[in-house]
């Protein structure tokens, strides 16, 4: 059968592995002369690593400005709280140095750093016409991939909207990934993360989007981030698993920034801003549900899957997709993932938001099954 045509993109340049972090300053003096650092909480202060990392920018002759607090799932209002900073400083270069939020604000932020509207208007699906500056992107979590996607996702608290930003400039220049930056990372900000990761690599493994290269990453994805997250989890100072663990979600979003994801993400988006959850929890209480309404439908690669986690003996057992589901529910069971919407205050009433919000989302487009309202309710009413 001839293949479809595809495109394969991402970040121009990766520099993975223990160690990476001291080649931040020589990276960023080939890129820029003054620079906005982007972060969120106080982590990385604590850990030392804020401090070195303005050391090294300095020392290399870069003008330093700063953007500081970026919250979990980031504001509009921080988008252009950022903007406004590096206009102010005369920036001509962002590094961002955080989790997923941190990194989508920083790559937005360089990218509409030219533009004369308003970070709302952006969100309120103004086409970007002008690419600003280039991002470096030094994820600290092992999550969302952020690093090498072209998008960022924001949330309007008063509507409670999410939205993506996407636009082929905000891809970073560099993703500089780092094991040793997650470390610092509580068990469960590992576990909620890697649990996104996971089902990054299985959602764009099974996209209809999907391509030989989407799919070769995404399977590693899958077996490294499957079999390296609980022991993350169980033991933070594990230096292979959090290894594992930043390869993985680098190859997963690799993937998914290719093949887009699925039906979790089309759901997880309204859910999480809705009942105040992190993205990754409620990706992960998301993920069986969807397994099992997909089961038909990605039976073939989720065996594979299975085979590869060495849930079952070779692909060709039918029985993989079953035991893959079991297998995450496991996990969720063992990271204390609640179980069910209604655990989180959720009401039937809330579905027609959900619905609304989740039906218009790239990644339920991209979902193996497709998805109509009856089978988005199917799943919301099997989650309740
Ligand atoms: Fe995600």
């Amino acid at each position: 059968m001839a293949l479809k045509p595809f495109v394969f993109t991402t970040a121009s340049r990766i520099l993975f592995g223990y160690g990476s972090l001291s080649k931040l300053p020589e990276e960023a003096a080939q890129l820029g002369k003054r620079v906005l650092l982007v972060t969120g909480g106080s982590s990385l202060e604590a850990s030392g690593h804020r401090a070195a990392i303005v050391r090294g920018l300095e020392e290399r002759g870069l003008d330093v400005a700063f953007c500081e607090g970026v919250e979990a799932e980031p504001s509009v209002g921080t988008l252009q709280k950022g903007i406004d900073l590096f206009r102010e400083a005369g920036c001509d270069l962002v590094v961002s140095v955080g989790g997923g939020s941190v990194m989508d604000i920083g790559k937005a932020v360089a990218c509409l750093s030219a533009s004369d509207r308003t970070a709302q208007a952006y969100f309120d699906g103004e086409p970007i016409t002008r690419a600003g500056s280039p991002n470096i992107a030094v994820p600290t979590t092992s999550g969302t991939g952020s690093e090498v996607t072209k998008v960022s996702v924001l949330s309007d608290h008063e509507s409670g909207r999410k939205a993506s930003i996407r636009h082929d400039a905000m891809m970073p220049a560099l993703a500089l990934v780092d094991p040793e930056l997650t470390f610092s990372c509580p068990p469960s900000v590992t576990a909620a993360s890697g649990m996104d990761a996971f089902c990054q690599a299985i959602e764009s493994y099974t996209s209809i989007r999907a391509t030989p290269l989407t799919d070769a990453i995404a399977l590693e994805a899958v077996r490294l981030t499957g079999r390296a997250v609980e022991r993350a989890v169980e033991n933070g100072a594990d230096r292979e698993a959090r290894e594992e663990m930043a390869l993985g979600s680098l190859m997963a979003g690799i993937a998914l920034g290719n093949a887009r994801l699925g039906l979790v993400h089309g759901i997880a988006h309204p859910v999480g801003i809705l009942y105040d959850i992190p993205h990754g929890v409620a990706c992960a209480m998301l993920l069986p549900p969807v397994m099992a309404y997909n089961m038909e439908a990605s039976r073939a690669k989720c065996g594979r899957a299975a085979a590869e986690l060495g849930l079952i003996d070779g692909p060709s057992r039918q029985d993989g997709a079953e035991k893959l589901l079991e297998f995450v529910a496991g996990l969720n069971r063992r990271f204390g993932i609640p179980e069910r919407l209604s655990d989180l205050g959720a009401e039937r009433s809330d579905f027609a938001h959900i619905l609304k919000d989740g039906m218009v989302s790239g990644s339920t487009q991209s979902n193996p099954r497709p998805v109509d309202e009856a089978g988005f309710l199917e799943v919301l009413e099997s989650v309740f």
